[in-house]
Formats: structure tokens, C-alpha cells, sequence
């Protein structure tokens, strides 16, 4: 028997948020939701208070007396990692991790867990090698804000509030991340490799992210959490599986010297390999609805 909770969402109105909300009403959960406007098509039964995790501390009373906190708030890191971009990436997820953990240090009741977003890109690129949560961070830029995103989160369990941060893989969904970028070459038989095709992609539903963001506030999860499914692929199997599931040709590579002129910096997103297993997840009980990435694709375009 789950306890309902009252849940501080931020974030609430991206791509990962909006498919969180339905899954924490489902689960009785009420929510406050933090974010820098107040938007169209957030629940109505929610309370709403403002907040830009680039420019200051949440208000404490936002935070005190609610149950838990799931924090998904940040620069999007699917553009052009310009200087400007690369300061507001850092200030709104570093700076932001900080500032809302100085707020909970001040809250009274004080939150009991707190439910963070990383990415896997923590590991940087790791060639075939398989990684786990005790695996140590890789470099480059992501991986260093993850690794201080994580850092600044986790001091959140000094003040005695249980903290996990999710290593987010891949989150494939039709209406958003990298599948609705990758959807459209792809219906016109357009689509194909990213340069060599054999970096490691580590992917997850949709619908499984959500369900161990709930899983993770319900349960006793702490520290490191990779948010992939079982059964990570190569870019060649998964844009293949891609191209199968639209029952269309995927014989266009993207040459990885295009991707580079095109997105910079940002390319090493989709260069970099990381071979992720959800160990921790795994271990805790979690059960994957969607472990291989053809069902999975299967399911999101139906
Ligand atoms: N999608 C993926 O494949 C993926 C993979 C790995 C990790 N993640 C992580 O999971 C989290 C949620 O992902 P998502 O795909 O749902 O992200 P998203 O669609 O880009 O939404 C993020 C939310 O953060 C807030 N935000 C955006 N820019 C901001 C800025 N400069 N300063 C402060 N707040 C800002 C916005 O909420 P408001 O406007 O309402 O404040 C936005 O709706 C992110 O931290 C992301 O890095 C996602």
C-alpha cells in the first residue's frame, strides 16, 4: 500500500514532466509544481509557484512540509553548445541543484527524498565497456555537469533527506527528445546511421522513466540510479530497429564529420558511446515494461 504524497515537481512542463504528471495523480500523489511561468496544460488541481533554477533559490515554503521533490528542471542539451548555451547549461543545472538544496536545507518540514535528474552522459564515451552505477565518471563537458549536478544534489543527504539521481539514458517518446527529431527523415526513408553506427545507444520508454521516477519516490532507492533499460543497442541496431518498426528503408548514414559541423560540441551526444545497465533499478525490484528497444519502438508508434 503506497502513501499518497505531496510531490514538488520541476520541470514540470518538459518532454519527461508532462508524461510524469498523469503517472502521480494515477498514484494519488497531490503536486506543487515549480516552474519559471505558469503554462497552459498543467493540471489545474496543482499549486503553482514560480521558480528559474538559472537565476535563484526556490521559496522555502515551496518546499517545507511537502513529501519529496522531483527535480527535472535544465538548459535543454539538444542544441548548439554555444558559450551562451554552455553558461546557462552549468547555471540552470549546477547553480540550480545548489540553490534548491540551500532552500531544503532551510525548509521546515523538510522534504523527505529527493528524486534528481542526471543523464548518462556522465560517463562520457566508453567505447563497448559495460557501466555500471559504480563505474567512475568519463569527460568531457556534460560529464563534468553531471558530475557536479549529482555532487550539488547529493548534498542533500547530509541534511538527512534520501537522495537519488537518475543517470537518464535515451528517453525515446514520439512527442519529444531524440526520436521526434529522429521521426521525420526517417517516415520520408530518409534516415540511417550516426557516423560508424556502432556507439552504444542506452535508451528507455517513455512511460518505464516514468515509472521509476515513481518508483524511486515510492521506494528506497538512493545515490546513483541509471535510467536505462536492460538492454542497451548500437546506433547501426537501433536505427535499424527504427526503420523496421516504420516498415521503411534506413540505409542514409549521417556522416559523423556533418554531425560534427552541424552540432559542434554538442555531436559527442551523438557520437559518444555508453553501454549503461540499470543495475541499481534493477536490483530494487523495478520491472522493465519495455527491456527491448523494437517493442518499445513498436509501442511508441502505434
Ligand atoms: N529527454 C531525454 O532524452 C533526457 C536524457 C537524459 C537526461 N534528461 C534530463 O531529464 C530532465 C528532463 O528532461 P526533459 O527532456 O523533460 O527536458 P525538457 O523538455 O527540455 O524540459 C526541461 C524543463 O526545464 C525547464 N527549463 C528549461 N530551460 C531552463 C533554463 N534555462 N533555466 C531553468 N529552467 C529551464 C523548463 O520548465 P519550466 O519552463 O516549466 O520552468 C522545461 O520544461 C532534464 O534535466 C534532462 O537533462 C533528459
Amino acid at each position: 500500500m503506497i502513501t499518497a504524497m505531496e510531490v514538488v515537481l520541476t520541470g514540470a512542463t518538459g518532454f519527461i514532466g508532462r508524461r510524469l504528471i498523469p503517472r502521480l495523480a494515477a498514484g494519488g500523489h497531490s503536486l506543487r509544481i515549480l516552474g519559471r511561468a505558469l503554462r497552459k496544460g498543467l493540471p489545474a488541481s496543482a499549486s503553482f509557484a514560480i521558480w528559474d533554477a538559472a537565476e535563484s533559490a526556490p521559496p522555502v515554503d515551496s518546499l517545507a512540509g511537502a513529501s519529496a521533490i522531483v527535480h527535472l528542471a535544465g538548459e535543454t542539451v539538444a542544441q548548439r553548445w554555444t558559450p551562451d548555451v554552455k553558461r546557462r547549461l552549468r547555471t540552470s543545472r549546477v547553480d540550480g541543484a545548489r540553490r534548491l538544496v540551500e532552500s531544503l536545507a532551510r525548509a521546515s518540514p523538510r522534504p523527505a527524498a529527493l528524486i534528481g535528474a542526471s543523464a548518462i552522459g556522465y560517463y562520457g564515451d566508453r567505447g563497448d565497456e559495460t557501466l555500471t552505477e559504480e563505474s567512475p565518471a568519463g569527460g568531457g563537458f556534460l560529464a563534468e555537469i553531471c558530475r557536479d549536478v549529482e555532487a550539488a544534489l547529493g548534498e542533500a543527504a547530509s541534511l538527512g533527506v534520501r537522495v537519488a539521481t537518475l543517470r537518464i539514458g535515451v528517453v525515446l517518446g514520439p512527442e519529444g527528445g531524440a526520436l521526434a527529431r529522429m521521426l521525420p527523415p526517417f517516415r520520408l526513408g530518409l534516415g540511417g546511421r550516426l557516423g560508424s553506427g556502432r556507439q552504444w545507444m542506452s535508451w528507455i520508454h517513455v512511460e518505464d522513466l516514468a515509472g521509476l521516477v515513481c518508483h524511486a519516490l515510492e521506494g528506497d532507492l538512493r545515490g546513483a540510479v541509471n535510467a536505462t533499460a536492460p538492454n542497451p543497442v548500437r546506433n547501426s541496431e537501433f536505427t535499424s530497429a527504427l526503420a523496421r518498426a516504420l516498415r521503411r528503408p534506413g540505409l542514409f548514414p549521417v556522416p559523423e564529420f556533418a554531425l560534427k559541423l552541424l552540432f559542434g560540441e554538442m555531436s559527442e551526444v551523438l557520437l559518444g558511446s555508453q553501454r549503461v545497465l540499470p543495475r541499481a533499478a534493477e536490483a530494487s525490484g523495478f520491472r522493465f515494461q519495455f527491456p527491448e528497444v523494437f517493442s518499445a519502438l513498436k509501442d511508441l508508434l502505434k
